[in-house]
């Protein structure tokens, strides 16, 4: 074998993760793989549906590695979904051209304890993954937070205005807390998973921690993820894992000063200057590139990736975006964002 393998922590991403500021700053995309590449796009049709690409090991394997193969990113994330485990908990979970459709739980008394066994072909996932990466490239494992999960279940799909699911959680919150405390467990499990067959790192994504008052965000995102990560700590002390609170805003802090997680990715709305000063003296944070910015390319995005850097690049950094890569996204422009980042020592 040529040339000596990478320890965990010559990673840059895991550097990164561990407190370090790295001369350029390791970098990967949330939704680096999906619809904007032509070779994904040709591997969901040959699965046919969007779970079956999910559960098959070969397929997800090779759809984690595309944007790898294509851009270097520092790290890949693994191609998964967050609602395989209401899926596991014994929910119908189909993908729809609209988005996804749940069938809606009105009572925790409708769940199922966790089916972990169906989960499996993640495992193998990982395990291919790790046989084909770079040995530089860091894999990431996730989850949905507790919250945002819940949302699908109640909601049945993507929601407007999360009137179902906050309606109980105000109502009834005992209830809504036997569900999220089920939805805590079978996520354990489903991370327990990922983290045993290889992945190095873990990020929960709150997509829609952004929409409740404070109070709540207090109760239904920074509690059950404490007790996550907890969990996950106790188990696995040196797996990294990386909080993704979407639209948290002034809440942004205490979810980094409470929940026990290694680094915070924010999203795009996040004031630069808010980050560096309230934030990054405290935790390693990841983002914010908005996805439009990558979607347009060209001066627009690069000026702003600069002012980014400027802005984030002199403390412990992971460049990403501050949610998921668009649809329409022209391949081009990633490469040129690669380009960006290989050139931006500091
Ligand atoms: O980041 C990656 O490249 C890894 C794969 C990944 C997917 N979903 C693949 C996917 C990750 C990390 C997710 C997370 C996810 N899934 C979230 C959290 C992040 C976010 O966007 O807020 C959420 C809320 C979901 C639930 C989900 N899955 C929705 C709402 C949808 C439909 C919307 C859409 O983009 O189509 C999905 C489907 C989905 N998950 C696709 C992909 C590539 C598109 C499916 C397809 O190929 O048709």
């Amino acid at each position: 074998m040529a040339g000596k393998t990478a320890t965990r922590s010559d990673k840059p991403l895991l550097r990164a993760l561990a407190g370090e500021t790295l001369e350029r700053p390791p970098w990967w995309l949330m939704r680096q793989a999906g619809r904007y590449l032509p070779e994904y796009r040709a591997l969901r049709e040959k699965a046919g549906d969007f779970i079956t690409l999910c559960l098959t090991p070969e397929l997800a394997a090779e759809a984690t590695l595309q944007p790898i193969r294509r851009f270097g990113m520092d790290a890949a994330i693994l191609f998964s979904d967050i609602l395989l485990v209401p899926r596991a908990l014994g929910r119908r979970v189909s993908f729809e051209n609209d988005g996804p459709r749940l069938e809606p739980l009105s009572s925790s008394g409708d769940l199922r304890p966790a089916d972990l066994d169906m989960l499996a072909p993640v495992g193998a996932a990982v395990r291919r993954v790790r046989a084909g990466l770079p040995e530089a490239t860091a894999l990431i494992g996730f989850a949905g937070a507790p919250w945002t999960v819940a949302t699908y279940m109640v909601e049945g799909g993507s929601s407007r205005d999360f009137h179902r699911v906050k309606t109980w959680a105000y109502r009834e919150p005992r209830g809504f807390e036997e569900l999220i405390e089920g939805i805590c467990d079978a996520t354990f499990g489903f991370l327990s998973l990922q983290i045993e067959a290889g992945v190095e790192a873990v990020q929960l994504f709150d997509s829609w921690a952004g929409v409740l008052s404070a109070a709540a965000f207090e109760h239904w995102v920074i509690e059950p993820t404490s007790r996550l990560v907890a969990r996950l700590k106790d188990r696995f002390p040196q797996v990294p894992v990386i909080g993704f609170p979407r639209g948290a805003g002034l809440m942004y802090e205490r979810y980094a000063a409470a929940t026990g997680v290694d680094a915070v990715g924010i999203d795009t709305a996040v004031p630069l200057r808010f980050a560096r000063e309230c934030l990054q003296p405290r935790i390693p944070l990841q983002g914010n590139l908005d996805p439009v910015l990558l979607r347009v390319g060209g001066e627009a995005m690069t000026s702003a990736f600069a002012e980014l850097l400027e802005a984030l690049g002199a403390g412990p950094y992971i460049f990403n975006l501050g949610h998921g890569v668009l649809p329409d996204t022209p391949p081009e422009h990633v490469a040129e964002l690669a380009r960006l980042l290989t050139g931006a020592a500091r």
